[in-house]
């Protein structure tokens, strides 16, 4: 047992057993990862030996706690983190046989429908997921019955109007993307696609930022004066689950991956009439 007491939390008592210095190695560039995904799964039921497609697993830290702490089987699927340093990190920590590593965009997945039992996505969702056609797309991979829950940086409320002058020097273009649980309910709930288990917002989740931001990044002054004038007024943690309501037909010719839906089909015919 180490020494060290850095992201020790009560509030995230599996998390707290891994080593900081491979939770700060396994950074993807969001939040701390084990800390969402433990906050997720206790509002989701996962089983040994579930399939689970842990979307946007970065550096794959989740997928690991995932086969670690629940015994399911994770395809620990990414697009900006290489599938081959993802395999070292799987094999290192002596779970090759339960999570397997793949490089795909979230728009384009090379998975059989109706494979997986639950679908995660820490921190991610927001890149790609606020297309409205999108939880269209992905709900296909999930069985009727199955669970989707996403969890991440969020808003508290909404932004209206102008962007409020606290936040203006630390936002950037990518931000955008934030929103408040109450959006993403209304963003599932409305297609019938799933039935919302849960939307709610972390109490205190900018200071649960604080703490990791102070310990993974401390010179990013910016963004930790940003957390602290705003203290939880907009900037948190949101989490959303679903479960797929069997009865919902997808619309197929939407998907972004159209090679699914239109599988090529030609047929030679003459070119004119002679
Ligand atoms: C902030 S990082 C979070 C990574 C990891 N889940 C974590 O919590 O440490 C966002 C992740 O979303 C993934 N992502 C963004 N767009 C994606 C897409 N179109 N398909 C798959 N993954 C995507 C990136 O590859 C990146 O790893």
């Amino acid at each position: 047992m180490t020494s060290d007491k850095r992201l020790i939390s009560n509030q995230f008592p599996r998390a707290s057993k891994y080593h900081p210095e491979w939770v700060i190695a396994s950074v993807s560039g969001g939040a701390n990862s084990l800390w969402m995904t433990e906050w997720l799964t206790t509002v989701m039921d996962l089983r040994p030996g579930m399939r689970v497609l842990d979307l946007g697993c970065g550096r794959a830290a989740s997928s690991i706690f995932l086969h670690r702490e629940f015994g399911v089987q994770v395809w620990a699927t990414d697009l900006w983190f290489s599938a081959s340093e993802n395999i070292q990190r799987i094999r290192d920590a002596g779970v090759l046989d339960g999570v397997f590593p793949i490089h795909a965009d979230a728009r384009s997945l090379p998975f059989a429908a109706e494979f997986f039992d639950a679908i995660v996505c820490i921190d991610s969702f927001i890149y790609y997921g606020t297309d409205d056609l999108y939880l269209n797309y992905l709900a296909q991979f999930v069985k009727p019955g199955g669970l989707l829950g996403i969890a991440g940086a969020g808003l508290v409320q909404e932004i209206e109007g102008l962007l409020p002058e606290h936040l203006q020097k630390w936002w950037t273009q990518d931000l955008w993307c934030l929103h408040s649980a109450a959006w993403w309910r209304r963003h599932w709930e409305r297609t019938g696609i799933v039935d919302i288990e849960l939307a709610d917002t972390m109490p205190d989740g900018w200071q649960v930022w604080l703490d990791w931001q102070r310990v993974v990044a401390p010179d990013n002054e910016t963004e930790i004066k940003v957390l602290e004038a705003d203290s939880g007024n907009y900037l948190g943690y949101v989490r959303l689950v679903g479960r797929r309501q069997g009865g919902a037909k997808l619309e197929e010719y939407c998907w972004p991956d159209t090679m699914r839906s239109f599988p090529p089909q030609y047929t030679k015919q003459p070119l004119l009439r002679t």
